[in-house]
Protein backbone atom coordinates (compact mmCIF):
# COMPACT_ATOMS: atom_id res chain seq x y z
CA UNK A 1 0.00 0.00 0.00
CA UNK A 2 1.28 3.39 -0.82
CA UNK A 3 2.62 5.03 2.39
CA UNK A 4 1.61 8.47 3.47
CA UNK A 5 4.95 8.90 5.02
CA UNK A 6 7.93 7.56 4.28
CA UNK A 7 11.69 8.20 5.61
CA UNK A 8 14.38 6.21 4.75
CA UNK A 9 18.15 6.35 6.87
CA UNK A 10 17.30 9.51 8.51
CA UNK A 11 19.45 10.72 11.16
CA UNK A 12 19.30 14.50 12.64
CA UNK A 13 22.53 16.03 14.79
CA UNK A 14 21.52 19.16 16.55
CA UNK A 15 24.15 21.97 16.29
CA UNK A 16 25.09 21.50 20.15
CA UNK A 17 24.45 17.77 20.19
CA UNK A 18 27.86 15.52 20.33
CA UNK A 19 26.13 12.44 18.88
CA UNK A 20 23.30 12.30 16.28
CA UNK A 21 19.92 12.16 18.20
CA UNK A 22 18.61 10.44 15.32
CA UNK A 23 20.85 8.04 13.80
CA UNK A 24 19.74 5.72 10.06
CA UNK A 25 15.99 5.56 11.07
CA UNK A 26 13.47 3.89 8.34
CA UNK A 27 9.60 4.74 9.25
CA UNK A 28 6.39 4.50 7.18
CA UNK A 29 2.61 5.14 7.93
CA UNK A 30 0.17 4.04 5.50
CA UNK A 31 -3.43 5.10 5.45
CA UNK A 32 -5.85 4.60 8.17
CA UNK A 33 -2.80 2.78 10.50
CA UNK A 34 -1.93 4.23 13.80
CA UNK A 35 1.66 3.78 14.68
CA UNK A 36 2.63 4.85 18.12
CA UNK A 37 6.39 5.98 18.97
CA UNK A 38 7.26 5.07 22.42
CA UNK A 39 10.74 5.54 23.93
CA UNK A 40 12.66 7.33 26.79
CA UNK A 41 13.24 11.09 27.50
CA UNK A 42 15.21 12.16 25.16
CA UNK A 43 15.04 9.30 22.63
CA UNK A 44 14.63 11.85 19.65
CA UNK A 45 10.60 11.31 19.32
CA UNK A 46 9.69 14.24 19.08
CA UNK A 47 12.74 14.89 16.79
CA UNK A 48 11.76 11.78 14.43
CA UNK A 49 8.08 13.39 13.97
CA UNK A 50 9.78 17.18 13.32
CA UNK A 51 11.59 15.67 10.91
CA UNK A 52 8.95 13.28 9.13
CA UNK A 53 7.12 16.97 8.77
CA UNK A 54 9.78 18.41 7.04
CA UNK A 55 10.39 20.93 10.07
CA UNK A 56 14.19 19.71 10.83
CA UNK A 57 17.02 19.24 8.46
CA UNK A 58 18.34 16.11 7.70
CA UNK A 59 22.20 14.77 8.46
CA UNK A 60 21.51 12.09 5.99
CA UNK A 61 18.63 9.99 4.42
CA UNK A 62 15.15 11.22 2.86
CA UNK A 63 11.68 11.75 3.79
CA UNK A 64 8.88 11.32 1.41
CA UNK A 65 5.43 12.60 1.60
CA UNK A 66 2.19 12.13 -0.60
CA UNK A 67 1.78 14.51 -2.70
CA UNK A 68 -0.69 17.82 -1.34
CA UNK A 69 -0.52 15.19 2.30
CA UNK A 70 -3.23 16.88 4.78
CA UNK A 71 -1.95 16.49 8.18
CA UNK A 72 -3.51 17.66 11.26
CA UNK A 73 -0.55 17.97 13.32
CA UNK A 74 -0.69 18.60 17.75
CA UNK A 75 2.87 19.16 19.07
CA UNK A 76 4.05 18.36 22.42
CA UNK A 77 4.08 21.65 23.76
CA UNK A 78 1.17 23.72 23.14
CA UNK A 79 1.50 25.72 26.27
CA UNK A 80 2.04 29.52 25.27
CA UNK A 81 -0.98 29.56 23.44
CA UNK A 82 -2.87 28.17 26.64
CA UNK A 83 -1.44 31.26 28.64
CA UNK A 84 -3.10 33.54 26.28
CA UNK A 85 -7.12 35.03 26.62
CA UNK A 86 -8.47 33.21 23.83
CA UNK A 87 -12.06 31.46 23.99
CA UNK A 88 -12.19 28.10 22.23
CA UNK A 89 -13.70 29.57 19.65
CA UNK A 90 -11.05 31.75 18.29
CA UNK A 91 -8.81 29.33 19.12
CA UNK A 92 -10.30 26.81 16.57
CA UNK A 93 -10.09 29.99 14.07
CA UNK A 94 -6.17 29.73 14.04
CA UNK A 95 -4.58 29.75 11.82
CA UNK A 96 -7.29 28.90 9.33
CA UNK A 97 -10.73 30.60 9.62
CA UNK A 98 -13.72 27.96 10.00
CA UNK A 99 -17.76 28.45 10.24
CA UNK A 100 -19.54 28.47 13.42
CA UNK A 101 -20.95 24.64 12.07
CA UNK A 102 -17.58 22.94 11.27
CA UNK A 103 -16.23 24.42 14.67
CA UNK A 104 -19.00 23.05 16.87
CA UNK A 105 -18.72 19.81 14.84
CA UNK A 106 -15.72 19.33 15.42
CA UNK A 107 -15.80 19.81 19.19
CA UNK A 108 -18.93 17.17 19.16
CA UNK A 109 -17.52 14.69 17.35
CA UNK A 110 -14.03 15.01 20.01
CA UNK A 111 -16.65 14.95 22.94
CA UNK A 112 -16.77 18.10 24.13
CA UNK A 113 -19.37 19.73 22.84
CA UNK A 114 -20.63 23.61 23.57
CA UNK A 115 -17.32 24.59 24.81
CA UNK A 116 -17.07 27.44 21.97
CA UNK A 117 -17.48 30.18 24.27
CA UNK A 118 -15.00 28.96 26.99
CA UNK A 119 -11.97 30.53 27.59
CA UNK A 120 -9.09 28.24 26.87
CA UNK A 121 -7.20 28.95 30.29
CA UNK A 122 -10.25 27.96 31.52
CA UNK A 123 -10.29 23.97 30.35
CA UNK A 124 -9.09 21.25 32.74
CA UNK A 125 -6.37 18.90 30.96
CA UNK A 126 -8.12 16.76 29.18
CA UNK A 127 -11.09 18.71 27.55
CA UNK A 128 -7.85 21.06 26.25
CA UNK A 129 -6.64 18.20 25.02
CA UNK A 130 -9.50 17.10 23.08
CA UNK A 131 -9.84 20.66 21.66
CA UNK A 132 -6.70 20.26 20.71
CA UNK A 133 -6.98 17.19 18.50
CA UNK A 134 -10.31 19.19 17.14
CA UNK A 135 -8.58 21.85 15.94
CA UNK A 136 -6.24 19.10 14.26
CA UNK A 137 -8.96 17.60 12.74
CA UNK A 138 -10.95 20.81 10.91
CA UNK A 139 -8.68 20.51 7.79
CA UNK A 140 -10.03 17.15 6.93
CA UNK A 141 -6.36 15.23 7.65
CA UNK A 142 -5.43 12.20 5.65
CA UNK A 143 -2.90 12.00 8.71
CA UNK A 144 -3.02 13.07 12.19
CA UNK A 145 0.67 13.40 14.13
CA UNK A 146 -0.07 13.61 17.90
CA UNK A 147 3.51 14.72 20.00
CA UNK A 148 2.05 12.96 23.95
CA UNK A 149 -1.24 13.82 23.45
CA UNK A 150 -1.84 12.29 26.68
CA UNK A 151 -0.44 14.16 28.90
CA UNK A 152 -1.53 15.85 32.26
CA UNK A 153 -4.10 13.59 31.21
CA UNK A 154 -5.16 10.60 34.42
CA UNK A 155 -5.74 6.97 33.67
CA UNK A 156 -9.52 6.84 32.74
CA UNK A 157 -8.81 10.08 30.31
CA UNK A 158 -5.88 8.34 28.47
CA UNK A 159 -7.93 5.25 27.93
CA UNK A 160 -11.11 7.67 26.49
CA UNK A 161 -8.64 9.67 24.65
CA UNK A 162 -7.11 6.40 22.74
CA UNK A 163 -11.02 5.18 22.11
CA UNK A 164 -12.02 8.22 21.02
CA UNK A 165 -8.59 8.31 18.45
CA UNK A 166 -9.61 4.66 17.24
CA UNK A 167 -13.35 6.04 16.98
CA UNK A 168 -12.70 8.86 14.47
CA UNK A 169 -9.96 6.70 12.69
CA UNK A 170 -12.92 4.26 12.10
CA UNK A 171 -14.66 6.81 10.66
CA UNK A 172 -12.66 8.98 8.76
CA UNK A 173 -9.90 6.56 7.49
CA UNK A 174 -7.31 9.14 8.94
CA UNK A 175 -3.75 7.73 9.97
CA UNK A 176 -2.41 8.00 12.73
CA UNK A 177 1.35 8.64 14.71
CA UNK A 178 1.55 9.37 18.17
CA UNK A 179 4.50 9.54 20.71
CA UNK A 180 3.43 8.21 23.98
CA UNK A 181 4.42 7.06 27.14
CA UNK A 182 1.26 5.13 28.33
CA UNK A 183 2.67 1.97 27.34
CA UNK A 184 -0.34 -0.33 28.60
CA UNK A 185 -3.21 2.01 26.54
CA UNK A 186 -0.50 1.79 23.65
CA UNK A 187 -0.31 -1.67 23.07
CA UNK A 188 -4.32 -2.14 23.50
CA UNK A 189 -5.03 1.26 20.54
CA UNK A 190 -1.86 1.31 17.97
CA UNK A 191 -1.40 -1.39 15.02
CA UNK A 192 1.96 -0.85 15.40
CA UNK A 193 4.66 0.45 17.80
CA UNK A 194 7.97 1.61 17.10
CA UNK A 195 10.73 2.04 20.06
CA UNK A 196 13.12 4.81 19.30
CA UNK A 197 16.22 5.43 21.09
CA UNK A 198 18.08 6.72 18.96
CA UNK A 199 17.44 4.73 16.34
CA UNK A 200 14.31 2.13 16.55
CA UNK A 201 15.50 -0.35 18.55
CA UNK A 202 12.35 -2.58 17.48
CA UNK A 203 8.77 -2.35 15.89
CA UNK A 204 5.95 -4.20 14.96
CA UNK A 205 2.73 -5.03 16.18
CA UNK A 206 2.00 -4.68 19.59
CA UNK A 207 2.50 -8.48 20.44
CA UNK A 208 5.60 -8.35 19.20
CA UNK A 209 6.94 -5.72 20.36
CA UNK A 210 5.79 -6.07 24.03
CA UNK A 211 7.78 -10.02 23.82
CA UNK A 212 10.83 -8.38 22.23
CA UNK A 213 13.98 -8.07 24.39
CA UNK A 214 15.05 -4.76 23.83
CA UNK A 215 11.46 -3.17 24.58
CA UNK A 216 11.78 -5.00 27.43
CA UNK A 217 15.17 -3.59 28.58
CA UNK A 218 13.65 -0.18 27.68
CA UNK A 219 11.00 -0.09 29.63
CA UNK A 220 11.89 -2.73 32.75
CA UNK A 221 9.25 -3.30 35.03
CA UNK A 222 6.94 -0.92 33.41
CA UNK A 223 6.89 -3.49 30.69
CA UNK A 224 5.31 -6.28 32.73
CA UNK A 225 2.25 -7.10 31.87
CA UNK A 226 1.95 -5.28 28.58
CA UNK A 227 1.68 -8.60 26.81
CA UNK A 228 -0.85 -10.28 28.68
CA UNK A 229 -3.36 -6.73 28.77
CA UNK A 230 -2.53 -7.02 24.82
CA UNK A 231 -3.82 -10.64 24.33
CA UNK A 232 -6.21 -9.99 27.12
CA UNK A 233 -7.78 -7.11 25.06
CA UNK A 234 -7.32 -9.08 21.50
CA UNK A 235 -8.98 -12.55 22.26
CA UNK A 236 -11.99 -10.98 20.84
CA UNK A 237 -13.13 -9.27 17.49
CA UNK A 238 -10.56 -5.83 16.63
CA UNK A 239 -7.31 -5.79 14.30
CA UNK A 240 -9.26 -5.33 11.50
CA UNK A 241 -8.01 -2.39 10.23
CA UNK A 242 -4.48 -4.11 11.31
CA UNK A 243 -4.20 -6.74 9.10
CA UNK A 244 -1.47 -6.17 6.10
CA UNK A 245 -0.96 -2.92 7.43
CA UNK A 246 2.52 -3.32 8.98
CA UNK A 247 4.10 -5.16 5.97
CA UNK A 248 7.54 -3.97 4.00
CA UNK A 249 9.59 -0.93 3.16
CA UNK A 250 6.47 0.88 1.64
CA UNK A 251 8.63 4.10 0.20
CA UNK A 252 9.20 2.43 -3.36
CA UNK A 253 5.56 3.49 -3.85
CA UNK A 254 5.50 7.03 -3.13
CA UNK A 255 6.69 10.18 -4.90
N1 LIG B 1 16.59 22.26 18.79
C1 LIG B 1 17.43 21.48 19.46
N2 LIG B 1 18.73 21.83 19.65
C2 LIG B 1 19.58 21.04 20.31
N3 LIG B 1 19.25 19.85 20.83
C3 LIG B 1 17.98 19.45 20.69
C4 LIG B 1 17.00 20.24 20.00
N4 LIG B 1 15.83 19.56 20.01
C5 LIG B 1 16.06 18.42 20.69
N5 LIG B 1 17.35 18.35 21.08
C6 LIG B 1 17.96 17.23 21.82
O1 LIG B 1 17.71 16.07 21.11
C7 LIG B 1 17.46 14.98 22.00
C8 LIG B 1 16.11 14.35 21.64
O2 LIG B 1 15.08 15.29 21.93
P1 LIG B 1 13.55 14.97 21.62
O3 LIG B 1 12.78 16.17 22.03
O4 LIG B 1 13.42 14.50 20.23
O5 LIG B 1 13.30 13.74 22.61
P2 LIG B 1 11.94 13.04 23.02
O6 LIG B 1 12.14 11.57 22.82
O7 LIG B 1 10.78 13.67 22.33
O8 LIG B 1 11.89 13.34 24.60
P3 LIG B 1 10.61 13.56 25.59
O9 LIG B 1 10.08 12.19 25.92
O10 LIG B 1 11.24 14.20 26.79
O11 LIG B 1 9.63 14.44 24.89
C9 LIG B 1 17.53 15.56 23.39
O12 LIG B 1 18.81 15.28 23.93
C10 LIG B 1 17.33 17.04 23.19
O13 LIG B 1 18.00 17.78 24.16
MG1 LIG C 1 9.15 14.69 22.93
Amino acid sequence: MTSLICATDVSVSHADADLPVLSHVDFHIVPAEIVTVVGPNGSGKSTLVRALLGHVALATGRVQRAPALRIGYVPQRVHIERAMPMTVRRFLSLPRRVSDAQASAALERTGVPGLEGRQITALSGGQFQRVLLARALLNDPQLLVLDEPTQGLDQPGIVAFYKLIEEVRAETGVAVLMVSHDLLVVMRASDRVVCLNGHVCCEGTPQVVSAAPAYRAMFGAESQGTLALYQHHHDHDHDHVAEGHSHGPACAHTH
